[in-house]
């Protein structure tokens, strides 16, 4: 009796030794990476180091004319790439354009694409991107607006949020996939966010075109190792963009969201370094701190907080509409 007693505790030790061995591996292993890739050079200093030597001159973002994306474009030409952005709003993407030619002298290529269209815009995406040598995808467009059940919202809305979300990140990375292959090496970041790591009701949709962004990313990076083709997975929390306008708690940073350089500036730092990342260190501690949690307890958190910024939103638009 004693030995066998003896023997669940060990086996509940085990099992309890491997579960903490297993959640700190998946929590640190970015850092590892990032460490790792940080002290390479002085290792292996005849490899590449620098983007454009690594990945190649020309970087494409979608939804590149703010936010993010913006941001991300801004970052990869002050290191000296040539970047293209796509964005639907053409006034935008260009006034962005010239504002990043003339802060870095470096070629800038705009494509006015509708992400929202789905199959349609992808032929006369390709045919822009013809002659230019792909090195890095960056796959940002992505849509939200504010929390409401999913049964609410128009069809219209629904076939959007899936053709941009989802749509755009699978076309765009099989429209550069076969170029980098055949260069033998690329970059694909794609961004999801931190509701992908579990259901969110009122952002049902959202979240869930985010986790298959996730899922996507984890399993593309595997079937394209082999090419030297690095592909990264972003999750945010809250980054101080338009994205969140409708919301003023969100739109005041004062949970935890970070300023849009600040942010990209740090994403862009880990980028070859990690396959999957906040993109930022607060980010990183509050992602660490959720994934404590069990996650039906992290989606029926987040259900409370949703409810608050639906109700928060609509206040806003009852006021809007009275002034
Ligand atoms: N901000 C956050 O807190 C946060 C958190 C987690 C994840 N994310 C993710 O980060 C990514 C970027 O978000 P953001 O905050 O930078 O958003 P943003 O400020 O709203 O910028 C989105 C960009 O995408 C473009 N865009 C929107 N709809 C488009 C369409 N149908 N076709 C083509 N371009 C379109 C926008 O162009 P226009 O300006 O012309 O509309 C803009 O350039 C998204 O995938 C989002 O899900 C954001």
């Amino acid at each position: 009796m004693a030995a066998s007693r003896e023997m669940l505790s060990s086996v509940i030790n085990l099992v309890g030794l491997l579960a903490i061995v297993c959640f700190l591996y998946d929590n640190f292993r970015s850092l590892f990476s990032i460490l790792k890739a940080v002290l390479e050079p002085y290792f292996r200093p005849q490899l590449p180091h620098n983007l454009a030597d690594k990945f190649g001159k020309w970087a494409v973002i979608t939804g590149g004319s703010d936010g993010i994306g913006k941001g991300y474009a801004k970052e990869l030409a002050k290191r000296g790439l040539n970047v293209v952005i796509i964005s639907h709003m053409r006034e935008e993407l260009i006034a962005t354009a010239k504002e990043i030619e003339n802060l870095y002298k470096t070629e800038v290529k705009c494509i006015v694409a509708d992400f929202s269209k789905g199959k349609e815009v992808y032929e006369h995406i390709k045919k822009e991107l013809l002659d230019i040598p792909v090195g890095i995808l960056v796959n940002n467009v992505g849509y939200a607006a504010s929390p409401d059940k999913f049964y609410n919202r128009s069809e219209d809305f629904l076939w959007n949020i899936i053709n941009i979300n989802v749509g755009a990140v699978t076309l765009m990375s099989r429209i550069v996939i076969p170029q980098m292959k055949q260069q033998g090496r690329g970059a694909i970041v794609n961004i999801a966010s931190g509701l992908a790591l579990q259901p969110t009701p009122l952002w049902a949709v959202y979240a869930a075109t985010k986790s298959y962004v996730r899922s996507l990313s984890l399993a593309m990076e595997r079937e394209l190792f082999e090419y030297n083709v690095t592909v990264q997975c972003v999750i945010p929390s809250f980054v101080l963009t338009k994205f969140i306008h409708f919301s003023e708690l969100l739109s005041r940073g004062k949970l935890f969201g970070t300023p849009v350089e600040k942010y990209t500036r740090s994403l862009v730092f880990t980028l070859g370094k990690t396959q999957q990342t906040t993109g930022y260190w607060r980010h990183a501690i509050i992602c660490f701190i959720a994934k404590l949690f069990p996650e039906w307890l992290r989606s029926r958190t987040l259900h409370i907080f949703t409810d608050y910024i639906r109700k928060e939103s609509l206040k806003n638009l009852i006021k809007e509409k009275e002034n």
